[in-house]
């Protein structure tokens, strides 16, 4: 007897109505248009599957019979700008090859839809959902290169911005024109008493050249909420035709062949007059419905939930307490990035344990994260004031001195980044930086250091847990590139610095040789070679923070069944030692390093760790 498809969708949405629709009800239960909303998102959510192409239905099936697949330890993931790596999209085809050099099955393409004309904040600015950016090409090349990828096991991810469309989409078009239906698409308000109080709790996100949340708009003489930019126009998810019409656009994208959809700034959804509007409960209400929505139609999509915040807070994004398990499949560990760079500028892991200790369980459900030494934004030091508090140390003192390290104006500093965003009033200073200049690779003498800690840390992105991601170029060791000065659009954004054209004669040099860029791109390659081959990396196996005595080393055991594997990090540039009767009771009876693939030999009972060494014991 065949199935017939109006029967896959039925037992899918009896698998996960209990995640939409109780959402729905708590978020939009008494908005006037509750019912009829209701009855447009099923036929909606139908439709779309209805639509589906075969082979996706396909691969529903396969992931949903292999629901672990992106938390294997075969999962490598490069994030990149489709024209500064490749040119358009049609011509990321012929750089798959080169990301499988590396190990790479997981690509996420920078901003690719079509954003308004510059400045657009990167792409992060939004035009239309349903149009690839013409000097990228079109959505037939975007699913064209999907199908390629599908069929080379490789998975694409794109960015969907949530929070805000571009003012010139058609909906705030349609606003601007005095269209009600849309205008309650966007939060206005008709002079800005209303804004004036909000702004008494709310965060600056870029204090320097986008002051304050809302944008006074002379066409409606209204204001209009825009946390990020004035042409970022936030959309009212307290409107459910909002949420239907983003839904709407998930699936049209999944049925192009998306495996992964970051959704971007979703901590912003929604707003509560006295706080700081971020992560309010109805933000997760409103994240476990719209993955229900993707389980049903295109359960072979992941969410990965883009919140940079701080530890806590974090970790919401992948389902706490009646979450659990619900919510989104990845988010950014911005925790154990942040962390990374705190230890090596004080050469001292005692905060570092602390936080991954006393904030994040040992495993997460249906989940896993995206780890990262840095991304395409500044790097903002989320380090709470409980977690220096809990220590006897000053949050604000330790922020401060991140910053000035980075920045390279600490004394002894290794850092050569670029200051992102001060804000005077908090004190607040965020930084920007590749990889390599972050981590020294331009200090007079310093090349030999910053191989390591940059191949260190890669280590560890490597076998935390969760899909590790390297940032274009980082793997050439690329520098920091202040050609963006010249920029009208983007001079006076910082995070240009780190997001230089990839490039491919540098690349072809590093093939052979045993320069620097060389050794970081045959060292990354080494690296993921070993994750792949490691299955305790596996992303349900439990990361259980270790104390060694050596208080420069951070190290954790992955408890797999078939026995720990203790993975241990120098953050420092000393030479220390972990004792063997100290592995021994992490239960290490081999002394093979899986990393180098070779034993260990200890030497009067104790493993030295050189300057930034990294072991994987078993
Ligand atoms: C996310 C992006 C960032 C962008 C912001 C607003 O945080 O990573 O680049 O500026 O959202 O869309």
């Amino acid at each position: 007897m065949a199935v017939s498809s109006a029967k896959f969708f039925e037992l899918r949405h009896t698998r996960s109505k209990g995640d939409l629709w109780p959402m729905l009800d708590r978020v939009y239960g008494r908005h006037t248009a509750y019912e009829p909303f209701k009855t447009a998102l099923l036929a909606t959510l139908k439709s779309a599957w209805h639509r589906r192409p075969n082979d996706l239905k396909l691969l529903d099936l396969k992931r949903d019979l292999d629901p672990d697949w992106f938390q294997r330890s075969e999962m490598v993931g490069y994030a990149c700008y489709t024209d500064r790596f490749a040119g358009q999209l049609k011509d990321v085809q012929d750089r798959l090859p080169y990301l499988q050099s590396l190990g790479v099955n997981y690509l996420h393409l920078m901003p690719l839809l079509e954003p308004r004309p510059r400045p657009n904040d990167g792409g992060y600015s939004i035009m239309d959902y349903r149009r690839v950016n013409p000097d990228l090409g079109t959505m037939d090349d975007l699913e064209t290169l999907a199908g390629t990828m599908r069929a080379n096991d490789m998975s694409l991810c794109i960015d969907l911005v949530l929070n805000h469309t571009a003012r010139e989409h058609a909906w705030a078009q349609k606003a601007l024109a005095g269209d009600p239906f849309y205008q309650a698409f966007y939060y206005f308000f008709d002079d800005d008493t209303q804004p004036r109080l909000y702004e008494r709790s709310l965060i600056e996100i870029f204090p320097n050249d986008s002051p304050g949340n809302f944008t006074y708009v002379p066409e409606l003489d209204k204001w209009v909420w825009t946390t990020f930019t004035e042409h970022q126009w936030d959309l009212n998810w307290s409107n459910p035709w909002v949420f239907l019409e983003i839904v709407k656009v998930m699936m049209f994208l999944a049925n192009k062949g998306i495996d992964i959809l970051r959704l971007d700034a979703v901590a912003f959804l929604w707003k509560r007059l006295g706080t700081r509007c971020q992560s309010e409960p109805e933000v997760h209400w409103l994240l476990r419905a719209l993955r229900a929505c993707s389980r049903i139609v295109s359960p072979a999509v992941l969410h990965l939930e883009e919140a940079i915040t701080g530890p806590a807070e974090m970790l919401t994004y992948l389902g706490r307490g009646e979450h659990d398990g619900r919510e989104g499949n990845l988010a950014y560990h911005n925790n154990l990035m942040v962390q990374y760079w705190s230890a090596l500028a004080s050469r001292d892991t005692t905060l570092m344990r602390h936080v991954m200790r006393e904030n994040f369980p040992e495993t997460v459900t249906n989940a896993t994260y995206a780890t990262y030494l840095r991304c395409h934004d500044d790097i903002g030091w989320a380090i709470s004031d409980e977690d220096t508090g809990a220590l006897g140390m000053s949050g604000h003192a330790h922020r401060a001195f991140l910053s000035d390290f980075y920045e390279g104006t600490f004394p002894g500093s290794f850092s050569n980044g670029a200051l992102f965003q001060e804000n005077k009033g908090t004190g607040d200073k965020r930084i920007s930086g590749t990889l390599a200049s972050l981590a020294g690779m331009e200090q007079p003498d310093g090349e030999e250091m910053a191989i390591h800690r940059i191949l260190m840390g890669t280590a560890l992105i490597a076998s935390f847990g969760g899909v590790p991601l390297i940032y274009m170029g980082d793997e050439i060791a690329t520098l920091n590139d202040f050609s963006y000065l010249q920029d009208e659009y983007r001079f006076d954004d910082s995070r240009w610095v780190h997001r230089p054209a990839m490039d491919w004669d540098r690349v072809a040099q590093a093939e052979s040789g045993r320069d620097p860029q060389a050794r970081v791109l045959a060292g990354t390659r080494h690296i993921m070679a070993r994750r792949k081959a490691t299955v305790q990396f596996h992303g349900t196996v439990p990361t259980h923070i270790l104390e060694p005595d050596a208080i420069e080393v951070f190290g954790f055991s992955r408890l797999a069944p078939t026995g720990a594997v203790v993975c241990l990090f120098n953050m420092s540039d000393r030479i220390v030692s972990v004792s063997g009767g100290w592995l021994r009771d992490q239960g290490i009876t081999e002394f093979y390093d899986l990393l180098s693939n070779a034993e260990v030999g200890l030497h009067e009972d104790q493993l030295v760790l050189l300057p930034y060494a990294r072991v994987w014991m078993t």
